[in-house]
């Protein structure tokens, strides 16, 4: 089979930047992490192109990863490479632009980072697009695709601690768009529905920062509350570790440090911890997804996040914003305005 051509937009940390940096300090099964790396090691793959505005960084990783076809410009690479994958992990600002230009101009697969958007209208109108013009998608809530995060879905699945009541996700006092898109996927994720009867929330927001319907920062999440219309409910809070609670009827299934173990607790009332599993992971999270796109998009297979996920996942994220704005009232989705822009910005930066 020939190869796809896989071109790289945003040279940075998620981008192409190397990984080896974080080894040690995450747990097994996240790296590699970086786009680049991670399309390196799918057989079927040829990282052919890179874009970055930034020119240092270009040349300097177009020679490390001998990468030849080097641009600035996002339209003129997709126009000249022809790439059949895209990755895309510049900030959020522009993101949709990219999405939008290589879905209609011949891009097969694109792979893009977290969040896609600043507000639930471009979101649509992105997704739209790749729809209309058969683009398998992929998105950087990366979560979904760690083998410890699936397997602590199977243990779900197979009914041994009772039905799901309620997904606990403690990734600490963190921001809206730098931190919960992942925290708002692993709750679409576990709780396998994406219609909700409401939400409420607690965001830090800055009364200098409002202005109207643009928020000028990215919020804190103090607390967020979902209720799914298939009665499991989900919260956020401020506990630190990166641990997801999955509460059952007769138990809980834990998963601590971001995927560094599993532990099951049973029982009613009281519960005795009576398993901790930690998995041999041979394929990051992000080669996973990799790996299913190229197989949702060649041979039919299921892509391993719904274009409807990742708007599910915006509208959460942008209500939670709202609700807060209403002093934490019960939302539902139809109030939710689809024009509310978060910028993400945390002093200079932005998400
Ligand atoms: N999935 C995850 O686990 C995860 C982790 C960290 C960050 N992120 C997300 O990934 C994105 C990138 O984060 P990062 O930390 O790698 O950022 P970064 O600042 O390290 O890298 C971004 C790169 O994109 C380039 N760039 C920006 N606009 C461009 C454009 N229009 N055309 C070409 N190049 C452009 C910049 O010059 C820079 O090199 C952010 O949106 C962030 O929220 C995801």
């Amino acid at each position: 089979m020939e190869k796809l051509k896989v071109a790289v937009i945003g040279l940075g940390r998620m981008g192409a930047e190397v990984s080896q940096r974080l080894e040690g300090k995450v747990p097994n099964g996240w790296l590699p992490i970086s786009h680049v790396e991670s399309a390196i090691n799918i057989p079927q793959f040829e990282v052919v192109a890179f874009c970055d505005t930034d020119t240092d960084r270009l040349f300097r990783l177009g020679q490390h990863y001998n990468v030849s076809e080097l641009y600035t410009d996002y339209k003129t690479l997709i126009n000249e490479s022809k790439p059949d994958v895209l990755c895309i992990a510049t900030r959020t600002e522009g993101r949709t632009e990219i999405i939008k230009y290589a879905a209609q101009n011949g891009v097969r697969i694109i792979y893009f980072e977290k969040p896609i958007s600043r507000t639930i209208l471009d979101c649509k109108e992105t997704i739209d697009i790749c729809n209309e013009n058969n683009v398998t998608v992929g998105y950087g809530v990366n979560r979904r695709y760690h083998d410890t995060y699936r397997e602590a879905k199977k243990i779900l699945k197979s009914g041994r601690l009772g039905n799901l009541k309620e997904i606990v996700v403690e990734h600490g006092r963190s921001p809206l768009y730098w931190t919960h898109p992942h925290s708002t996927d692993i709750i679409l994720f576990f709780s396998d529905s994406i219609e909700f009867e409401y939400l409420q929330s607690t965001c830090l927001i800055d009364g200098n920062n409002i202005h109207g319907l643009v928020i000028d920062e990215d919020p804190i999440i103090l607390n967020a509350y979902i209720k799914f219309e298939n009665g499991v409910s989900a919260s956020i809070n401020q506990a630190n570790g990166l641990n997801v609670r999955l509460v059952c009827e007769n138990g809980t299934i834990t998963i601590m440090k971001d995927g560094e173990r599993i532990e099951i607790y049973e029982g009613s009332g009281y519960e005795d911890l009576t398993e901790t599993l930690v998995l041999n992971i041979n394929t990051s999270a992000t080669e996973n997804a990799f790996k299913e796109l190229l197989n949702a998009s060649l041979n039919n297979g299921i892509a391993p996040i719904s274009t409807n996920e990742i708007l599910a996942g915006m509208i959460l994220l942008n209500g939670f914003v709202y609700s807060s704005l209403n002093e934490g009232k019960r939302v539902t989705k139809s109030e939710i305005p689809s024009d509310l822009l978060i910028t993400g910005r945390s002093g200079d930066y932005y998400a």
